[in-house]
């Protein structure tokens, strides 16, 4: 057995995501050893409440043994099948699954390997749909500022965030971003109406530009969950989906986060937001995490589309060697199955509302700007300088936050400078009370310290004053 030392020296072979790649090997990364409903252990043996559920996928929460009976007996009967020319029991009832539980027409289900490969055959199925139905110029996406959908070639480039766009080239030609339909950036004076009309021109707005013949998705995440907890005005989804319709373009809602009870239900874009897309790409909480799976939802209406263009035969020529993994198909049933014996979704809603209230209770700190949220999804955003936009600064209040957090018992991860709180589903109000209360106290130190290195600074400069002072 190695020890936890060991590992982490042996851990600089891993490549994370995201690494600095000139740092490589001097990163200290806090190794977990166990899991247990919302809590993780880590080598030392201290307990964290797991406030992201991971990367807001666990959430049937941590260590569950009939999950894992479910992987190991799909393993022991068959452990992989190609789905090219076979099929499984597993895959075929998932898929019945998912269409008898997606909203309206979606009952088609393509099965990948996550969210980023999920998004990608969506954006594909797109292209070939136009393809087929002899609108070979309809390909320009639009998608939004601050959206996040994934890191394969073009689900990187539809994602709005430029901060992840250092130093990799992306598509530019066909991929054109509008703003974040964020409240928070609502100007002064304007109503929420006139502010929904402004979202909602920001799309108009860029399929004139783009021209209407030439626009073929529009894709967005029902609450934009990376970008930072975004919830757009009331009305928003419907508006842009009217628009889509009368421009001929389909509407890919990327529901990665926010489907499989994220916001109390198994989907989000009907149940919460009162649309039906054309399609829904989801991975995440689809297996909790347990196993890799994302899958995109295909309307009837494009399929019979397809087949009334397609003649003899149109060959989607996309897929993954563990496109509907039986082992992964089987996680999932047994994923949904714990779901809706527990009643996980209504418990969702329920303690959904109280996370929200409790989490208000944080505007009181003076570095807090903003917090926001629905559901089991929430954000608190801090700035060191009010209305200030300095990275540095911004890094360093969340990693303070993270460090303090971490030493308190709850593991924060922020991005940048929010806290993204998406606990499993099955966390109880007694256990949001602790993230709450240690965020609070994270954040409060996170505070003094940044205070504390400031009047040092201050003390420092006025014993040896700088030259140039
Ligand atoms: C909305 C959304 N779409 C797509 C992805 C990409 O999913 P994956 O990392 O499983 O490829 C993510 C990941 O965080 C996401 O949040």
């Amino acid at each position: 057995m190695s020890t936890s030392t060991e590992l982490k020296q042996r851990d600089n072979q891993f490549i994370h995501p995201w690494d600095d790649i000139v740092k490589l090997g001097s990163h200290q990364r806090t190794l977990l050893s166990r899991g247990d409903g919302v809590y993780v252990y880590d080598s030392d043996g201290n307990r964290l409440l797991d406030a992201p559920a991971g990367m807001w996928c666990v959430n049937i929460g941590h260590g569950r043994t009939e999950m894992a009976q479910a992987i190991y007996d799909q393993v022991m009967a068959l452990c992989y099948v190609s789905p090219w020319s076979l099929t499984t029991g597993p895959a075929a009832d998932f898929a019945a699954q998912l269409a008898a539980l997606a909203p309206g027409d979606l009952n088609h289900v393509f099965f990948t390997t996550g969210g980023s490969t999920a998004v990608d055959s969506g954006l594909r199925f797109v292209q070939f749909y136009n393809n087929v139905r002899g609108k070979p110029n309809k390909k320009h996406i639009i998608s939004q500022m601050r959206g996040y959908h994934g890191s394969t070639y073009l689900a990187g480039s539809v994602s709005g965030k430029e901060r992840d766009k250092t130093n990799l080239d992306c598509e530019t030609d066909l991929v054109h971003h509008i703003p974040a339909p964020h409240p928070l950036h609502k100007p002064e004076g304007q109503s929420d109406a006139e502010f929904l009309e402004t979202c909602v021109g920001n799309l108009e707005n860029m399929i004139d530009e783009v021209g209407s013949e030439n626009c073929a998705v529009f894709v967005a995440e029902p609450i934009l969950a990376s970008g930072g907890v975004i919830v757009p005005p009331e009305g928003y989804h419907k508006r842009c989906l009217e628009v889509c319709r009368k421009h001929d373009m389909l509407y890919l809602s990327d529901e990665v986060v926010t489907a499989f009870g994220r916001l109390g239900h198994c989907f989000a874009s009907e149940d919460v937001f009162g649309i039906q897309p054309d399609l829904i790409t989801t991975a995440k909480g689809l297996t909790s995490g347990y196993i890799p799976m994302g899958a995109l939802l295909v309307s009837e209406r494009l399929i019979k589309e397809i087949h009334s263009c397609g003649g003899d035969s149109a060959v989607f020529s996309n897929g993954f060697t563990y496109s509907g993994h039986p082992v992964a198909a089987a996680a999932g049933i047994k994923n949904l199955e714990i779901m809706q014996r527990e009643n996980l979704f209504e418990q969702a809603r329920e303690n959904g509302l109280y996370l929200q209230q409790q989490m208000q209770t944080l505007r009181d700190i003076s570095i807090v700007r903003d917090v926001r949220g629905r559901g089991l999804m929430a954000c608190v955003e801090c700035e060191l300088k009010k209305g200030g936009d300095d990275l540095a600064m911004d890094y360093e209040i969340g990693n303070l936050i993270d460090k303090h957090c971490q030493a308190l018992g709850l593991i924060v991860r922020p991005i940048i400078n929010m806290c993204v709180m998406s606990p499993p589903l099955t966390i109880t109000r007694d256990q949001i009370d602790e993230m709450v209360a240690i965020l609070r106290q994270g954040i409060l130190k996170a505070m003094d310290e940044v205070n504390e290195l400031e009047t040092d600074a201050a003390a420092a400069e006025h014993h040896h004053p700088s030259p140039s002072a």
